[in-house]
């Protein structure tokens, strides 16, 4: 039986904890590795199963990683083979953060099609319209994009819509194009700026990373680099909601806290107390929270990689709230566990009407996809009783070691294999 997490709920949180470096930061500024003959030198990596996936990706590609600790070092000599095999990239989607780097570095790329995933289709339509405005050659062939191109030459691009790794994987691209690049529409979360800064602490050009419009001027290479990966925003959210949710009282540290405030005002909102200090955030949970409204969007609005956890808060309000997703569309998953935990919660197409209930009930639930588990995490915390949360793979995808950080606050949490 794979490993589950065995929770006895009902402790209010009490003390302090780091958070991690983002998984969403660390696996776009590894595959830059792909952009240079020097050595990259990353000192917080954490230690993810989506990290050690990336890390055998770029290995099978021709780099060299070394790992000592939190401590790993990449170094791609030589390109030996362009081909991004679809039994890693089918279990992680990010595998195509690949795509843009091979096509400058290399002049070809063959990566697998990543197909959907628990939470949705997620096509990467926008990536390869912007890696053609940059002249690759693209080709779909027996389930793996090709692209081609002897020289990427800098394009105005404008995407359809928002996309973190679409953004991304064409920043790295124009980092090596001839001539300036300029993306409209840009993602501005603060993964794409960490990576816009290993990249020009690498020699790029790059300017208005953050914003929606990033300029990149091409230059002929680039060299390495040391980097300390900016702080997980999704981890802090995610323990400052357990602090709020169990009634305790919680100091998060390492955090950036500006990268967290669509959060925190929501959860002010929900009565929350919340004091922000530099690197800091203490939360007090309230006897009950307050309901609240929420829709999802790309930074700096409310992230939907948060949606999970503020629902399963929301569940325990006194009144009604209405969550609407509009990133993804099947990213409700949680929401049938949380009722087989009491909720009350009806969703139809992308809202979500929660009903607040008094308390959760322990009981064995099944995680479905990296969020939907943390969610289910944090009901058992809040929940009279013991709940089970099966799969917990899913949770190890995006979270090191959560539950010994929230044992550390008190929880009583342990993983059973
Ligand atoms: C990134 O995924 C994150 N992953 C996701 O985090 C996060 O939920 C998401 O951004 C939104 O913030 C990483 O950074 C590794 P998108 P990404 O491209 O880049 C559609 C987690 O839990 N779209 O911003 O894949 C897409 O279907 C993960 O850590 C297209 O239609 O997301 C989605 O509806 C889950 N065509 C929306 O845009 C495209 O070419 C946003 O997707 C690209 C995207």
């Amino acid at each position: 039986m794979p490993a589950r997490l065995v929770i006895e709920g009902g402790v209010p949180l009490r003390g302090s904890v780091a958070v991690s470096a983002a998984k969403n930061a660390a696996l776009p500024a590894l595959t830059a590795g792909l952009l240079t003959v020097e050595p990259l030198v990353f000192t917080n990596v954490p230690d993810l199963q989506d990290v050690r996936t990336m890390i055998r990706l770029l290995e099978t590609l021709g780099a060299a990683v070394d790992r000592a600790g939190a401590r790993v070092r990449v170094r791609v000599e030589r390109v030996t083979s362009e081909v991004a095999p679809y039994e890693l990239v089918s279990t992680m989607r990010a595998s195509v953060l690949v795509l843009g780097p091979l096509v400058a570095r290399h002049g070809t790329a063959r990566v697998a099609l990543p197909g959907g995933c628990a939470i949705g289709v997620r096509p990467i339509d926008q990536h390869l319209k912007g890696l053609t405005r940059l002249g690759a050659e693209i080709t779909i062939e027996n389930g793996y994009v090709v692209a081609r191109a002897s020289r990427l030459k800098g394009a105005r691009i404008a995407t359809d819509l928002v996309t973190v790794t679409g953004t991304e994987n064409l920043m790295m691209a124009a980092a090596l194009a001839e001539g300036t690049t300029v993306i409209e529409n840009a993602a501005r979360e603060p993964e794409v700026v960490d990576l816009a800064d290993v990249l020009n602490a690498m020699g790029a050009r790059i300017h208005g990373a953050g914003t929606v419009r990033i300029e990149i001027e091409g230059v002929a290479d680039l060299g390495g680099t040391t980097h300390t990966i900016v702080p997980d925003r999704i981890e802090a959210g995610t323990v400052i909601v357990a602090g709020a949710i169990t009634g305790g009282d919680v100091t998060v540290t390492g955090l950036v806290p500006d990268h967290v405030s669509a959060v925190l005002a929501k959860l002010e909102e929900c009565g929350v107390a919340l004091e922000v200090g530099p690197g800091r955030v203490r939360v007090c949970g309230p006897e009950r929270p307050r309901p609240a409204d929420v829709t999802t969007s790309p930074f700096p609005g409310f992230p939907t990689d948060m949606q999970a956890q503020l629902m399963t808060l929301l569940g325990l309000a006194d009144g009604q709230s209405r969550v609407t997703e509009t990133i993804f569309e099947n990213r409700f998953m949680h929401a049938a566990e949380l009722v087989r935990m009491g909720a009350s919660i009806e969703t139809e197409g992308s809202t979500a009407i929660i009903r607040g209930v008094p308390f959760y009930q322990g009981a064995p639930v099944m995680a479905s996809d990296l969020r939907a588990s943390a969610a289910l995490v944090l009901a058992g915390l809040a929940a009279r009783g013991r709940t089970e949360v099966s799969r917990v793979y899913h949770l190890d995808r995006g979270y090191e070691r959560l539950e010994a950080k929230l044992a550390a606050l008190g929880a009583r949490i342990e993983r059973r294999a």
